[in-house]
C-alpha cells in the first residue's frame, strides 16, 4: 500500500512538474510575442485648448466608442477578474491624475490612440487603434483636447496582471488583441490626415462614416454579431435600408426612431452622439451611404 502511494506521488508530481515546464514555457512565448517593446516614430500635432474643440470632443468620444471600452466617465472598465489561469485585464483610466495617465504627453496620447502603443512601448491589448489611425487632424485634437479636461477619478483604472494562459491565448489568437502588432503597419501610420473638404460631399460623408464601420462591418452589409454587444448589426446599405428617405435616416440618428415605430436602444447605438452632428455633417453620412452599392445581407463581408 505504501509503494502504491509513493508511485502516486511520483506520478502526480510528475505531472504537476511537465504542467509547470509547460506553463513557464507558455509564458515566455507570450511574453516575448505580446510584451515586447516597439520603438516607433509618432507624428505629432499642436492640440487645441478652446471650448469648441473641447465640446466636440465629448460627442466625439462616445461616436468612435472610446467610452463604450473606458467607461461613461473614462475612468476604466475591469473586463475580467479571475484569479486561477486568466488575471485581471481591462481598458485603463484615462483621466489624468494619480489613478488614471498622470503625465501623459500630446506625444503619448498619439502613440496610444493611433498606433496602439502604451507609453511604455508596449502594445495596448485590445485596444483599437486599427480603427483611429484614420481620425484627421481636427477630430484627434479634439479628442485628446476633451481627455486632458476630465476631472482625475478617484478609483484606480483596472489592474491590468493579464497573469494566466486564458487570457494570453484569448490575446494571441484574435487580430484585435494586439492590433499594433497584427493589424497596424507603423511605418505606414506617419501623417496624421486632413481633411477631407466638405465641399467634397461623398468623401466627407465617407470620412463621418468611418466609425460606423466598425459595427455595421466594412462594407455597411452588417455582421452577425457585434463581440461586446451581444447583437448582430442591421444592413445601412441601400440594400437594407430599402425606400428609406433622408428624414427617416434623421429621425433614426436624431431620435434613435425606426420608420416602424420602434426605437434603437441608446446601449447598441450611440445616436444621442451621433445626433449631435450638424445638418450638413448628417446629410453628408446619408449621401455616402445611399452612392454605396447594395449589398444583399447573405452577400455581406462579415457573413463570409
Ligand atoms: C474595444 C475597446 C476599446 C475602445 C473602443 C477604446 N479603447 Fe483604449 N484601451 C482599451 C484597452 C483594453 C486598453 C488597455 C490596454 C493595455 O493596458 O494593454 C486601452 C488603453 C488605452 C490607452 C492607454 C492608457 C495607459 O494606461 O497608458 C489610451 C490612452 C486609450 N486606450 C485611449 C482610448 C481612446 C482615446 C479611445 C477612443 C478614441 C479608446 N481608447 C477606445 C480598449 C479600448
Ligand atoms: C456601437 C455600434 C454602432 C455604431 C458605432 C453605429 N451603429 Fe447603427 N446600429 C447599431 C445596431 C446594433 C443597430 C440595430 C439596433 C436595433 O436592434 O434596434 C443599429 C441600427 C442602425 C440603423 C437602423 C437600421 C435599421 O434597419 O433598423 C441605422 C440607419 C444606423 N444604425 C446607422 C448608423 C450610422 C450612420 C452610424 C455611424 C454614424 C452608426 N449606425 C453607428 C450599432 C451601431
Amino acid at each position: 500500500m505504501k509503494k502504491f502511494f509513493k508511485w502516486l506521488g511520483i506520478i502526480l508530481g510528475g505531472l504537476l512538474g511537465i504542467a509547470l515546464i509547460g506553463l513557464l514555457g507558455y509564458y515566455i512565448y507570450w511574453y516575448t510575442q505580446a510584451r515586447r517593446t516597439m520603438d516607433i516614430e509618432v507624428q505629432t500635432m499642436e492640440i487645441p485648448t478652446d471650448q469648441a474643440s473641447i465640446d466636440r470632443g465629448k460627442i466625439l468620444v462616445d461616436i468612435v466608442r472610446c467610452t463604450e471600452c473606458h467607461g461613461k466617465d473614462l475612468s476604466g472598465m475591469l473586463w475580467a477578474n479571475i484569479p486561477v489561469l486568466t488575471g485581471t485585464f481591462g481598458p485603463a483610466n484615462l483621466t489624468p491624475g494619480e489613478n488614471g495617465i498622470a503625465g501623459y504627453t500630446d506625444e503619448d496620447y498619439i502613440r496610444a490612440i493611433r498606433h496602439g502603443i502604451g507609453r511604455d512601448g508596449r502594445a495596448l491589448i485590445y485596444m483599437p487603434s486599427n480603427y483611429y489611425v484614420d481620425l484627421n487632424q481636427e477630430d484627434l485634437g479634439d479628442i485628446i483636447a476633451y481627455l486632458k479636461t476630465l476631472p482625475a477619478s478617484e478609483e484606480p483604472g483596472p489592474p491590468n496582471g493579464y497573469s494566466g494562459p486564458y487570457l494570453w491565448d484569448f490575446v494571441l489568437n484574435n487580430p484585435q488583441g494586439l492590433p499594433a502588432i497584427k493589424m497596424i503597419d507603423h511605418e505606414a501610420v506617419s501623417e496624421i490626415p486632413v481633411g477631407p473638404d466638405p465641399s467634397d460631399i461623398l468623401a466627407y460623408g465617407e470620412y463621418l462614416a468611418l466609425p460606423c464601420r466598425s459595427c455595421h462591418g466594412d462594407d455597411f452589409a452588417g455582421v452577425p454579431l457585434l463581440e461586446r454587444l451581444r447583437v448582430p448589426s442591421p444592413n445601412i446599405t441601400p440594400y437594407g435600408l430599402g425606400d428609406w428617405t433622408e428624414e427617416e435616416f434623421l429621425a433614426a440618428i436624431r431620435e434613435g426612431e425606426l420608420p416602424d415605430g420602434t426605437y434603437i436602444p441608446q446601449s447598441l447605438m450611440p445616436w444621442m452622439a451621433i445626433g449631435q452632428l450638424t445638418d450638413g455633417e448628417l446629410h453628408a453620412i446619408w449621401v455616402y451611404l445611399q452612392s454605396l452599392p447594395p449589398v444583399a445581407d447573405e452577400d455581406a463581408a462579415a457573413y463570409q
